[in-house]
């Protein structure tokens, strides 16, 4: 279905994945805070990322270097001359626009053909009274726009008390450059041999000049990037190294984003012309995902060469090579980047999972998140909360299953209701114990100690004793079988 950004942003605020940064001081359009529900989908996002990137494969290991970094940093990357964009401002109004976004915003314009009404008229189009096109501030539809300007996106600050040249650094704009600074490190400390990789997941900061689209592009956000030194000299599939390499990186990470649950007709690819290469990079594609905005950049994965590794070399002084056995020299590696921003893959999974169905005449919202991925893997449900022996077989229950997996126990609604409040936050299992489970202690009735386990995207209900959760669970959340496959072994309930 066709998800509109606003219905995101609802159901992100009323189900607490995600609130507007210092919400209570009127908030700020350039940065988001992850609530309850959020944090964990995000967590989810970035320990399945490591997992089958670094943990799964034995060419990769990890890092975590610090946000800040000596200043030369900076330069020797060439984020100090050209991490920038082109900037417009409002001679009226003072408002900033990129240069070569300006045309993509809806303007406001004052028509001389109606009198000087007010219109404001979509991005690209003409006034249909008067035929004009937009020349002036789009925002305030009087301003004469300046002719544009370079402007750094870097965050700047001082280290230590004194702000003077010397102590200035900056928040960092990617993750990648405290890898290459310890691709030496790595090196003498892991041995490793050509080709391997080293990836991080981190915050990175852009003094975005029109932030915007939710979390789609923020001025503080996460990345999880990695670098993966190749032979350039080396033979692979019949070409170099690093073009094989980066081909099998862009086949990898398109079916990560799909085997998590973006539909593939809504991921393609996006190969930079010669005019959008970054200046460090050889060839660059884009994953491109369909946002409500229109198909927008989900991922880069960029063949950076030896670039970054001879300008660190260049300015430490310090060689950054690696020593080739088999032919007896030191080589400076190509180095194929997948970067992925993590907000935006978040965004493009709940973008993704978001359903509305109808059953039984009424509208479910559903979020059919991936197990692995969905915030809360397990609600464990009252069907009577006035009864002392079901609660208590739930708490005992929900303590028993968080040990492996996010379990919730609610009782704040009757079931139905409680079903829906899962479904919308993309819950896959419910588990509901009833007095069938417990039985009736007045009326002598032992329970049969079994409850109902109801799966989110089918609605299917099946009786389970207590003993088997952990079995069943264990199964179709951590061991990759289907539901139907896990579910085929237990009778049906009607709940
Ligand atoms: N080290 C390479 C690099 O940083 P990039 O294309 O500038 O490349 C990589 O950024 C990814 O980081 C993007 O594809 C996007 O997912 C994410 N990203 C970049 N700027 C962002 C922003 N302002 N807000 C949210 N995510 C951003």
């Amino acid at each position: 279905m066709n998800v509109t950004m606003d219905l995101i942003v609802s159901l992100s605020k009323r189900r607490g994945f995600i609130f507007q940064s210092s919400e209570i001081y009127g908030g700020t359009g350039a940065a988001w805070d992850y609530g309850p529900l959020g944090v964990e989908l995000k967590n989810n996002i970035k320990r399945v990322w490591w997992r089958d990137f670094v943990q799964q494969r034995d060419d990769m290991v990890g890092l975590d270097a610090a946000i800040l970094m000596q200043q030369t940093v900076w330069r020797a990357s060439g984020h100090v001359d050209n991490f920038t964009d082109p900037m417009v401002d409002c001679r009226e109004c003072r408002r900033r626009f990129r240069a070569d976004k300006v045309d993509e915003t809806d303007w406001t314009h004052y028509c001389a053909a109606t009198k000087g009404n007010k219109f404001t008229i979509k991005a690209g189009e003409p006034c249909k009274h008067c035929g004009e096109r937009r020349t002036l501030c789009p925002e305030c539809g009087k301003g004469e726009l300046t002719a544009p300007r370079q402007f750094n996106l870097m965050f700047k600050t001082f280290m230590g008390p004194v702000e003077e040249e010397a102590a200035v650094t900056y928040l960092r704009p990617e993750t990648a450059q405290g890898i290459f600074v310890n691709f030496d490190n790595v090196l003498q400390t892991t041995r490793r041999k050509l080709p391997f990789g080293i990836a991080q997941i981190g915050k990175a900061f852009r003094n975005e000049i029109t932030p915007g689209n939710f979390i789609f592009r923020t001025r503080e956000f996460e990345q999880m990037e990695i670098e993966y030194f190749v032979n350039p000299h080396e033979q692979l599939d019949g070409r170099p190294a690093d073009e094989a390499w980066h081909d099998r990186w862009i086949a990898d990470c398109r079916a990560w984003f799909t085997r998590y649950g973006l539909d593939p007709a809504n991921v393609k690819l996006h190969e930079h012309a010669a005019d959008e290469l970054a200046h460090y990079s050889k060839r660059t594609v884009d994953l491109l995902y369909r946002f409500p905005m229109g198909w927008s950049e989900l991922m880069g994965i960029a063949n950076r060469t030896d670039f970054d590794l001879k300008q660190h070399a260049k300015f430490s002084g310090k060689s950054l090579t690696w020593f080739d056995e088999e032919r007896k020299e030191h080589l400076v590696p190509y180095v194929i980047e997948p970067s992925a921003g993590v907000d935006r893959a978040l965004l493009a999974f709940l973008l993704d999972a978001y359903r509305e169905e109808q059953v039984r005449g009424e509208k479910r919202v559903v979020l059919r998140f991936h197990p692995e991925l969905a915030p809360i893997k397990i609600a464990v449900l009252p069907l009577l909360k006035k009864r002392a022996d079901i609660v208590a077989t739930c708490h005992e229950l929900r303590s028993r299953l968080a040990r492996r997996w996010v379990t919730l126990y609610d009782d704040t609604a009757a079931i139905g209701r409680l079903y829906r409040r899962q479904d919308e936050v993309g819950t896959p299992f419910c588990v509901t114990v009833d007095v069938k489970t417990v039985g009736d202690a007045d009326k002598g009735e032992s329970g049969d100690g079994k409850v109902t386990i109801r799966e989110r995207d089918s609605m299917e209900q099946i009786r389970v004793p207590l003993a088997d959760l952990e079995a069943v669970f264990g199964r179709v959340l951590d061991g990759g079988a289907e539901w139907a496959e896990a579910a085929a072994a237990y009778p049906r309930s009607d709940g």
